[in-house]
């Protein structure tokens, strides 16, 4: 069985993933740490160098290459995944795979995003908490038409990562 985490930047799909796969006992495999792996530049450098279309030909790739050879595995997207070129599709086709959305509110990933968006190649432009907020109420909403198709939904406003690893476990088992 695979287990894939989706949910917008800063949803903690990365921390709730390693306590999950803990737990689970499955190993556990980050994409977008297995992007930079394989093309052996960082994310920002890739969107950098090559641009975004080159990183969303190459995170489909991998998707597919990820979810065919590595089996039993807590597996956590990039935010955009879910949201391009029918990854959707393949995540729901795959064989044993059983999506979660790691549902965040606005606020709180804007108090996330806003310290640490310098790492992140889509929302480093945007200067102010305002500005910040504009975009990804957008970009939520637009994004928000994939996520909502995993199979199960985790809201995790006002809970800690045990409480999130916890109910996850309640809906997988
Ligand atoms: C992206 C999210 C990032 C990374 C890339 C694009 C997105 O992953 O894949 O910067 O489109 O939302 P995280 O959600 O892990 O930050």
């Amino acid at each position: 069985m695979n287990i894939v985490l989706m949910g917008y930047m800063g949803s903690g799909k990365s921390l709730i993933g390693k306590e999950l796969s803990k737990k689970m006992a499955l190993e556990y495999l980050d994409l977008d740490d297995y992007i930079e792996i394989q093309e052996k530049k960082s994310i920002s450098e890739i969107f950098e160098e090559k641009g975004e279309i080159y990183f969303r030909r190459k995170e489909s790739v991998y998707l597919k290459e990820v979810l065919e050879h590595h089996k039993n595995r807590v597996i956590s997207l990039g935010g955009g995944t879910p949201c391009f070129a029918g990854n959707l599709e393949i995540i729901q086709n795959s064989s044993s795979t059983k999506s979660i959305y790691l549902q965040t509110s606005l606020e709180e990933l804007i108090k996330r995003l806003f310290k640490e968006r310098n790492k992140r190649p889509l929302i480093q432009h945007l200067q102010t908490q305002d500005e910040l907020k504009d975009f990804v109420r957008k970009h939520l909403f637009e994004r928000s038409f994939y996520y909502n198709q995993a199979d199960y939904k985790m809201v995790t406003d006002k809970k800690d990562s045990n409480q999130i690893v916890e109910e996850s476990l309640a809906l997988l088992l």
